[in-house]
């Protein structure tokens, strides 16, 4: 009897010890499960990456990358309950595999994730999706939001941007990295800082210390960026090897505060004060800090109080001293995202004209607000640092809060805009941005098709076929003359329907995009929509430069005083354009298609 029961007892160990470590990947890895969602990895082989499983829609879990027993790395990330969405990798080289173990909590034992994980020597970053841009920088994998840290050094254009490696959805904020000679072919280099103790990193700015102000060498690239832990806080990391990698100041955080949203700094050198100036935003305002050695920073003013709009956060500042057009008179122009409360809902960029003296910014128009780009798909906007022959060269993220997380595509997420070239204009006494694609773009026109002029009028519409075998990445460059129409309009389209239409509304003034009817708009509520600039033109002659990368269409007015930035998802790619017109007519006097290809 004595001896059944002890028969019994073993057996029943057996079975629960059979249940709690379970064999996966081939005997490559073991997993044990602890009960209440908890359950620990160990490696039973080498690999270089283990795959992890996501699928979006499952709860986060928490995932502590252990080593020597100490918690190296805390991931969150939606591992696969139902199904696998796509994989991302954890790179298993930065860690000594001998001692490394997985923690991971919040995932029950019959999750998908325990049958689908990997251990890998390799990982395909091969391009998956219909959505990809060809000639915007997108991540090889993963989400990107904010362009961070753009700085040019010795021939070398740097991005850096807000970077989750575990997931296509915003979470885990790192600084991705990636370089670039001409601003238009990028080249993905490893992440560059990634969350500590101090919490997440946010976006921020870097500068090139030619003088050693810091102490770190002279040369060095020194990045600022938020530490976004139960409260934000400002910090600094500085690299010695042209970005690659960067070491974060022992005396981190630089700055703190109260105020809860408290994040973004951007620096510049202030040639008149001989200081370096720290531009900040702090819940709905600006706080400019200066210093001399980057590390100390003193407080100078605030600016925003009753100017400009205020219906969300302000966020990503940006102070730059830009020239008018045809005059050598420079101001200086207060760069200021704002999230929600843009034009046209969600996230935009505003800007403020005016003054700068090394301590307070001074607004001319403090009654007017003005917007950088009259699209619904434009954030985040900042300037290169120490760009070469004093080019002011901006660069947004394409899209917008209301729906980053659910746009269409699934092994990236999140692009940025065409790198754009500031300068001023003035129209009825004010002072406008003035924003074009950098004179590089020109370099991407492989194959071009000139059309001959034609004349649009009520009972006349007039089709034409982009060819060129478009795959959806072109640039079109269109030129209107006797204008004599209250409405101008032309539509790209395709064969599925779908179609998105622009228009010159010369009675009330407004250039208008309408992409109710793009393709697929019903990931969100308010991405069917249709966005307006004013047109700042009393002539007859229009021309309009218009970049389609897949997913994206960005439009340069000819006589650079507006230009829009709207995200499309097109089933297939439009491949006419119709032009029409309301009350009267008028002349397309050139309509040239260029098909656009990287070099490499
Ligand atoms: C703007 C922003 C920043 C913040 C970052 C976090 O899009 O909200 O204010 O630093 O994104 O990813």
């Amino acid at each position: 009897m004595k001896q059944l029961h002890l028969k019994l007892l073993m057996l029943t160990l057996m079975a629960t010890s059979a249940i709690l470590q379970v064999y996966a990947n081939d005997g490559k890895l073991i997993i044990k499960h602890l009960g209440d969602k908890q359950s620990i990895i160990h490696l039973n082989a080498s690999g270089k990456y283990l795959l992890l499983p996501v699928e979006e829609k499952s709860g986060e879990a928490k995932f502590y990358v252990i080593s020597n027993n100490d918690v190296v790395k805390t991931i969150n990330i939606h591992l696969a309950t139902d199904k696998v969405d796509y994989y991302v990798p954890l790179d298993l080289s930065l860690y000594d595999l001998k001692s490394l173990l997985f923690n991971v909590q919040q995932v029950s034992d019959s999750a998908i994730c325990w049958k689908t994980l990997q251990l890998s020597n390799t990982f395909d970053t091969s391009n998956s999706e219909q959505y990809r841009p060809l000639y915007h920088f997108t991540p090889l994998y993963g989400w990107m939001n904010d362009p961070n840290g753009m700085v040019y050094k010795d021939g070398t254009y740097h991005l850096f941007y807000q970077y989750n490696p575990y997931g296509s959805m915003w979470g885990n904020m790192h600084w991705g990295h990636a370089v670039s000679k001409d601003l238009i072919t990028w080249k993905n280099l490893p992440v560059a800082i990634s969350p500590d103790g101090l919490g997440a990193i946010f976006s921020g700015s870097c500068v090139v210390d030619k003088d050693n102000t810091a102490g770190f060498g002279a040369g060095a690239i020194v990045a600022f960026y938020t530490s976004a832990g139960e409260r934000q806080t400002q910090s600094m990391a500085y690299s010695l090897d042209d970005g690659l990698t960067f070491k974060k100041y022992d005396r981190n955080p630089i700055l703190t505060s109260t105020i809860r949203d408290f994040r973004d700094p951007k620096v510049i050198w202030h040639k008149a004060s001989n200081k370096w100036i720290m531009v900040l935003a702090a819940g709905q305002e600006i706080q400019f800090y200066s210093s001399t050695n980057l590390k100390d920073w003193v407080y100078e003013s605030n600016f925003g109080e009753g100017q400009g709009a205020h219906t969300g956060v302000w966020e990503c500042p940006d102070l730059v001293e830009i020239a008018i057009k045809g005059t050598t008179k420079t101001e200086w122009v207060l760069i200021c995202n704002l999230n929600p409360g843009g034009i046209f809902g969600g996230s935009a960029t505003q800007y403020f004209v005016g003054s700068f003296d090394g301590k307070k910014f001074i607004n001319e128009s403090p009654s007017k607000t003005k917007w950088m780009d009259w699209g619904k798909d434009h954030y985040a906007t900042v300037t290169w640092s120490n760009a070469p022959q004093g080019r002011n060269i901006a660069l947004a993220w394409m899209s917008n809060w209301d729906y980053a997380n659910n746009l269409p595509t699934s092994q990236y997420r999140g692009a940025v805009s065409i790198p754009r070239e500031l300068s001023l204009y003035t129209y009825e006494g004010e002072t406008y941005l003035c924003s074009v694609p950098v004179a590089e773009m020109l370099q991407l026109r492989e194959k071009s098709s000139k059309r001959k002029g034609f004349k649009v009028n009520a009972s006349q519409q007039v089709k034409q076929q982009l060819h060129l075998n478009n795959w959806g990445a072109y640039e079109l460059e269109l030129n209107f003359k006797n204008v004599d129409s209250e409405m101008m309009g032309f539509s790209l389209q395709n064969s599925k329907g779908e179609e998105v239409t622009m228009s010159f509304n010369i009675y009330d003034n407004r250039f208008v995009m309408d992409r109710r009817n793009s393709g697929k708009t019903d990931f969100h509520k308010t991405f069917a929509t249709s966005t307006w600039a004013p047109i700042h033109n009393k002539g007859k002659e229009y021309s309009l430069r218009i970049f389609v990368d897949k997913s994206s269409i960005e439009i340069f007015d000819g006589n650079e005083k507006f230009v829009m930035t709207n995200l499309v998802f097109p089933s297939e790619p439009y491949n006419s354009i119709n032009f029409y017109t309301k009350g009267g007519s008028y002349s397309v006097t050139s309509f040239t298609i260029y098909k656009l290809g990287l070099k490499n």
